[in-house]
């Protein structure tokens, strides 16, 4: 009887309001756990935020870390839709940024190097000659301060973290924040903010990758990608921007109507040789200050549908090229060539060394301030 009441419940909830049906179990909120230590013995809390339609989230402080993420597909079945590990220890033993927040400076910086107010600083070399993601210890592999939080129908976790003047290179004292938050209505929404003592570089991002198809799914050629760009960023044999801003018409480049990812991927060309595939920043046309839809991704066989929506200037779109069948991630799966993507919003790469791409540089009495959303529906 009371599950003949539940189905009656769910389709005539669906039938009257057109809502996902609501899983049984779900309790909104936050709760935590221990995941772990460090090697310096630290004590390392993994977070599980529950929204109210029966998303799931794990992030732990460890590098801001997102373990594990959960939509619905057209039936309103969850899947686990990000890359990851099932433990801390492969996360400290190698990763290639899974699911991190990405700082002090999201991409590369052209061999470590940038001048500001007169002084020249060297930042640590961590990619080739170059700087990628904050260098040797960045923002992923530092353990931020975290406090849960539930406020109305919003459940997530404040992370906090104090980058030592000098770190990595760069100058200043940077007061970090980053707020993670699941929203009722299937967002995952990052709100970032930072404060210096010193003029430095300052570009936040968040790195998971993404497979709308589930967990075991090798590949994400067959996901159709919408990007709203009309110009990208072109980038030399060492993956740094050129300078110049390409116009997207008649190149592998042009999303601005829905293509899958795997159409024109092996279609030659300077770009996507040296990007191995694409791994490169698009000109987003967006109202400064503003959220922007930017991006939408749809997945065929399940129905997910990510939509991407931000304040910032440039998305990274990776197609996971340097995946190579060598990392087992969660549950034994082992991560192919090309089996996640990322849309990583920043903005564009070696901006301090591009004085004609937007300003990087926070000063002290600034705020630095970002926002973005993923959303997730289906279809
Ligand atoms: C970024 C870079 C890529 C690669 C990945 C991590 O997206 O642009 O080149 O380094 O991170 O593997």
């Amino acid at each position: 009887m009371r599950k003949f009441v539940t189905i009656s419940v769910i389709f005539t909830c669906l039938f009257l309001f057109g809502c996902e049906p609501q899983a049984p179990d779900v309790v909104a909120g936050v709760t935590s756990d221990s995941w772990g230590r460090l090697p310096d013995g630290r004590e390392v809390t993994l977070f599980h935020i529950v929204s109210p339609s029966g998303m799931k989230m794990d992030v732990t402080n460890y590098g801001g870390i997102i373990t594990s993420l959960t939509a619905p597909d057209r039936n309103g079945k969850f899947d686990d839709i990000v890359l990851g590990f099932d433990s801390l220890e492969s996360y400290l033993e190698n990763t290639p940024y899974f699911g991190a927040i990405i700082g002090r400076y999201g991409n590369r910086i052209a061999e470590g190097r940038f001048s500001l107010d007169g002084e020249n600083y060297e930042l640590a070399l961590n990619n080739g000659a170059n700087h990628l993601h904050g260098g040797l210890v960045g923002f992923d592999k530092v353990l931020w301060d975290a406090e849960p939080f539930s406020d109305e129908e919003n459940h997530g976790v404040i992370f906090k973290y104090e980058s030592a003047d000098g770190e990595e290179g760069y100058p200043g004292n940077l007061s970090v924040e980053v707020k993670y938050r699941l929203t009722p209505d299937s967002r995952v929404v990052f709100s970032y903010k930072a404060t210096t003592d010193k003029a430095t570089p300052v570009n936040l991002t968040q790195h998971t990758y993404f497979n709308l198809a589930g967990p075991a799914s090798n590949s994400i050629l067959g996901h159709e990608l919408m990007i709203t760009a009309a110009e990208f960023i072109p980038i030399d044999s060492n993956m740094i921007p050129t300078g110049e801003l390409r116009a997207v018409d008649g190149t592998p480049f042009d999303f601005r109507k829905p293509v899958t990812i795997g159409e024109r991927i092996n279609a030659g060309g300077k770009q996507l040789e040296y990007g191995r595939g694409y791994d490169h920043n698009f000109v987003l046309p967006i109202v400064a200050t503003s959220l922007n839809l930017v991006a939408r991704v749809f997945e065929p066989s399940s129905g997910r549908i990510m939509t991407v929506i931000t304040t910032e200037p440039g998305l990274q779109f990776y197609s996971g090229n340097f995946l190579d069948g060598t990392l087992v991630g969660k549950g034994g799966v082992v991560y192919e060539h090309r089996s996640g993507f990322c849309l990583e919003t920043q903005h564009f790469p070696d901006s301090p060394n591009q004085s004609a791409f937007p300003s990087t540089i926070l000063r002290p009495g600034e705020t630095y301030s970002s926002h973005t959303m993923y959303a997730f529906t289906a279809e």
